[in-house]
């Protein structure tokens, strides 16, 4: 038994389990495929015009008939335009357009972020969703009171206790803590100093402690583990967005897709490599064969202009081995058109797994091999294969390093106002990306992005409530 049933109550679910919104890799299939097995669907809506937001929140309700739904905004102020600033950071890309022959003076035609106001508060009042959840703080008193009307529930994030404090005092029904792990936009608000972004351990139990609402953990949470750790610290619900994101229902640029299992490959790889270094002995009776080849991805194409490099791996899982090599296994396996594998659901909760039950979820045939393409070997593991980085739009956000990054940031003092950057980038982007080169879009994903798997998004749900149950009573017996 859950043993916190508020966010259940308020917003009307089975599982205390939200899908973060993610918009620019998810559309309604996630939030009706989340929703339909018992948790918070969410639709995020900053980057969607009026029409294609109806037609989405269309389809959630006919697909997934009397579920909640939670209608996610950005609440920034939009700042006046730069000239002198853009022209600056224009400048300071100017190689990188000549490399890829971009205009940068070409308009721009990508889809920017746009702040709740009157025209997507008419269209809340018409569609009427159960929830709605805002980051970058509220909208303005006039406008929350329209919503507030409407019935809807309202969310917000907060990154830090103050933050948490601001958004109880203005009648938010529950607070999202988000802690620095999270992959996507920091929801920070009240400060734009990164140095007070603190992790989940830490922020949730204290913004749980300053507030009287139910409070939402998010940031980190991969697996029934985290979300035990959450409940205990004083959760009421979990947001994930990271562990979704290789779910078949998100709708991910190839080269975004490729970049995730290439990070996660990656952290096999680094941990088959120390296993060689301390000689381990690979000659244990139940020994599994994993496969993975994380750059044959059929659907992406991904990487054909860079040289990859063919790492054969054989993945012993003996009992005592840590549970997350296995996930991370599984993960890297499950490619689209592979067979993909789910965690056993009896996983004790001290990490170790059977590698019997290893190699059957595992699903795969033992004579293949893991391609991990070169790429990434300056990453030694997916667990530091992210950063926060304010480069794509102007605002520190977490996500997968690539080129740009590396090579302007991750933070760069000179970038435009949020939502401002993204425009400068937008023809690189393009470019590069139809040469197959992810240098230069932002690749969001949090620090648990290792324990992602590509499972549909019910099937993960469902699985993540019966784990994390199982370990919940273990603990109260
Ligand atoms: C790809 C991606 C896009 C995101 N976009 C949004 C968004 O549009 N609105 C929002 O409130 N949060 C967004 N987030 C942040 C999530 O709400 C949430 O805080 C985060 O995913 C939790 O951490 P996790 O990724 O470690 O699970 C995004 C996160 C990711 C990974």
């Amino acid at each position: 038994m859950w043993p916190d049933h508020r966010i259940q109550k308020l917003l009307g679910i089975e599982l205390p389990i939200i899908q973060a919104p993610m918009a620019g890799a998810q559309r309604a299939e996630l939030a009706i495929a989340v929703a339909n097995a018992g948790g918070l669907g969410s639709l995020p809506c900053a980057m969607l015009s009026p029409e294609q937001l109806r037609e989405q929140v269309a389809q959630f309700r006919s697909a997934a008939p009397g579920r909640s739904l939670n209608l996610n905004f950005f609440c920034h102020r939009t700042p006046l335009p730069d000239p002198a600033r853009e022209a600056q950071w224009k400048q300071r890309l100017a190689a990188y357009y000549r490399e890829f022959g971009v205009d940068p003076d070409a308009p721009v035609t990508s889809a920017s972020r746009a702040p709740f106001d009157n025209r997507f508060c008419d269209l809340v009042e018409q569609l009427r969703p159960e929830v709605l959840s805002f980051h970058f703080g509220l909208p303005d008193a006039p406008l929350l009171d329209r919503v507030r009307a409407c019935g809807a529930k309202i969310l917000s994030s907060a990154t830090t206790v103050a933050e948490a404090r601001w958004l109880a005092a203005r009648g938010c029904d529950a607070v999202i803590a988000q802690g620095a792990e999270a992959g996507g936009h920091r929801g920070m608000f009240l400060t734009d100093d990164i140095a007070t972004q603190i992790g989940t351990f830490a922020l949730l139990p204290q913004i749980v402690d300053a507030v009287r609402v139910p409070v939402i953990a998010s940031g980190g949470i991969g697996d029934a583990r985290g979300i035990v750790a959450a409940f205990a610290l004083g959760a009421s619900a979990v947001q994930l967005g990271t562990a979704y994101l290789l779910c078949p229902e998100t709708r991910l640029a190839p080269l975004y897709r490729a970049a995730l299992l290439r990070a996660i490959a990656a952290d096999v790889e680094a941990e088959a490599e120390l296993k060689v270094d301390l000689n381990v002995d690979f000659k244990a009776e139940s020994k599994v064969k994993a496969n993975a080849n994380a750059n044959a991805n059929a659907e992406t194409n991904a990487d054909t202009n860079s040289e990859s490099r063919t790492a054969s791996f054989n993945a012993t899982n003996e009992s005592t081995q840590p549970a997350s090599s296995h996930r991370s296994v599984v993960a890297a396996v499950a490619a689209p058109g592979v067979a993909p594998g789910v965690a056993p659901v009896d996983a004790p909760i001290d990490g170790t797994i059977d590698p019997l039950r290893a190699a059957s979820f595992i699903n795969v045939s033992p004579e293949q091999s893991i391609e991990v393409s070169d790429q990434m070997s300056s990453n030694p593991s997916a667990a530091d294969a992210t950063a926060l980085t304010n480069l794509f739009s102007g605002r520190p956000a977490r996500g997968l390093i690539n080129r740009l990054m590396r090579e302007q940031g991750p933070m760069n003092p000179a970038v435009p106002a949020f939502p401002q950057a993204a425009a400068a980038l937008a023809g690189l982007r393009a470019k590069a990306e139809a040469a197959g080169d992810d240098g230069f879009m932002s690749l969001w994903a949090g620090q648990a992005v290792a324990m992602a798997r590509s499972v549909s998004a019910a099937e993960l749900t469902r699985q993540l409530a019966t784990d994390a149950l199982a370990h919940l009573g273990r603990f109260v017996r």
